[in-house]
């Protein structure tokens, strides 16, 4: 026969484990992550989050240097597209990333035109009242793209104003992201829902 007090610490370690492996659960997720220096850590994982659309700068359009070459694959985080579907609006801590993807060839069965190739870069643009508190619309913007190379940078500092911020608060339709190029987040702006019928 046990007695009382063995069993209880037994059922102690049993409750704590439950309540550890809930609390696993409910760790809200991090989307948006800087180190002590206040460099912005490369967001992973995006290709999971919400997909908004693919602008398409080709070099062959622009000189053989497009500013940003190529098809630009645009992501939202889950929770900021949630609360854009709710308000309209981009919350504290969106994370917009947007992947860069060469062109691979320009005829396919279904005709002439631009197919993707291979990821070549990464740029994103995040909203952070901590870390910006100064910058219109809290936005910072950062490049973890390496020139003619397949690899990222791990981790990119902020960049300036005018190298990015300027461009978009003159010319973005909704507070400095080009919702303009977005039927995605056009239709889904404060209506609650995707917006997937007519
Ligand atoms: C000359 C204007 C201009 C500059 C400078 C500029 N952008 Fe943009 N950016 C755009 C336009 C236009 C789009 C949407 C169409 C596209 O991708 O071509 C865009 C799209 C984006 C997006 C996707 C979200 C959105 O608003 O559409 C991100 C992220 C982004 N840019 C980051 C950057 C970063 C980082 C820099 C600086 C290194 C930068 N941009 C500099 C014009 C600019």
């Amino acid at each position: 026969m046990f007695s009382l007090h063995t069993i209880k610490p037994a059922i102690m370690v049993a409750m704590l484990s439950v309540a550890g492996s809930f609390s696993a659960f409910a760790e809200p997720m991090k989307f948006l992550n800087f180190d002590q220096q206040g460099q912005l850590i490369r967001p992973t994982g995006y290709r999971e989050w919400i997909f908004i659309g693919a602008p398409l700068t080709p070099n062959d359009m622009n000189n053989g240097k497009a500013a940003f070459p190529e098809f630009h694959n645009v992501y939202i985080d889950p929770v900021s597209w949630t609360y854009w579907k709710r308000t309209g609006e981009f919350k504290d801590e969106t994370v917009i990333v947007k992947e860069l993807v060469s062109v691979s060839g320009k005829q396919a069965v279904s005709g002439n035109g631009y197919f993707q190739g291979e990821y070549i870069g990464l740029e994103a643009m995040v909203k952070s009242r901590q870390q910006f508190p100064k910058a219109p619309g809290n936005w910072g913007f950062f490049r973890f793209t390496i020139e003619n190379s397949d690899e990222l940078h791990a981790r990119a500092a902020a960049q300036a104003e005018h190298n990015c911020s300027t461009c978009h608060q003159h010319n973005a339709a909704k507070d400095q992201v080009f919702t303009q190029y977005y039927p995605v987040l056009r239709a889904a702006e404060a209506r609650g829902q995707a917006g997937s019928g007519r």
